[in-house]
């Protein structure tokens, strides 16, 4: 059975998508068999991070309404034969429910090793969506002030779901301390009370490519998620 994680937010644009969707490389290129599937309804994108859009005949609602068989709704990728996106379709989003979702899943999981799910950021509906279809979550954050109180907000709300792990990824890390009211990413760590599964630099190559296969810390991060089944306490 697949291992569902969710990837969460509190601040929009922290680096959800880019994670889960290079989590998903990381972990295909080791020849898991991995769906990333993209629950943030509204400004659904993970298929464009990958490389993919346009080649979907089915979204995740054609599987929830019958349209299609789960398997018919996953589009392979071209470059990693054991990598699947499910999108969404933000016109029906009404009519999906986390129940609903949750039952394709289930349907796909024998099959697979992994299912990455995007969420929406916040703490809204489609929030909740997403994490109710999971067992596992890693929270996003950046390391600035503003990112932490939204993260600390989403941090509670987590540790309602009993979820088998919670781990933190701080994205746009800067090598330098403590400067311009930038955390280290301990302390953000220590302030949220949760283990640091990863620590991925700003990188002007992620703007241009997306998808960065080399990517150390990517990398780490696939690796921790692997040798615990749950993230350890460790930075990259
Ligand atoms: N480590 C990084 N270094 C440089 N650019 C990054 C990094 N991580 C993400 N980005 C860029 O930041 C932007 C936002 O990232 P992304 O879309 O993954 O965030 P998100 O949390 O999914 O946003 P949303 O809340 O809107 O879904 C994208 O243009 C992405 O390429
Ligand atoms: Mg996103």
């Amino acid at each position: 059975m697949a291992r569902k994680i969710v990837i969460t937010s509190g601040k929009g644009g922290v680096g959800k998508t880019t994670l889960c969707c290079n989590l998903g490389v990381q972990l295909a290129r080791r020849g898991y068999r991995v769906i990333v599937c993209d629950l943030d309804f509204g400004l659904n994108n993970a298929d464009v991070v990958l490389g993919v859009e346009n080649r979907a005949l089915y979204d995740i609602s054609d599987a929830v309404e019958g349209r299609c068989r789960p398997r018919q709704a996953l589009v392979a990728h071209p470059r990693y034969p054991t990598l699947f996106s499910l999108t969404s379709n933000r016109v029906l989003e009404r009519y999906v429910s986390a129940q609903a979702v949750r039952l394709v899943l289930e349907a796909l999981s024998p099959q697979f090793d992994f299912v990455l799910i995007d969420s929406p950021a916040g703490i809204e509906d489609g929030f909740h969506r997403a994490a109710a279809c999971a067992e596992e979550a890693l929270l996003v954050t950046t390391p600035h002030i503003s990112a932490l109180r939204d993260a600390d907000r989403v941090a509670g709300i987590l540790k309602s779901y009993r979820f088998y792990s919670v781990g933190l990824v701080v994205n746009f890390a800067r090598r330098e301390r403590r400067r311009g009211g930038l955390l280290l990413s301990e302390e953000i760590a220590a302030t949220l009370r949760l283990p640091l599964a990863g620590i991925v630099p700003e990188e002007e190559k992620v703007f241009s490519e997306n998808i960065v296969e080399r990517s150390r810390a990517f990398r780490l991060i696939a690796d921790r998620i692997l040798a615990a089944g749950i993230p350890m306490k460790g930075g990259a």
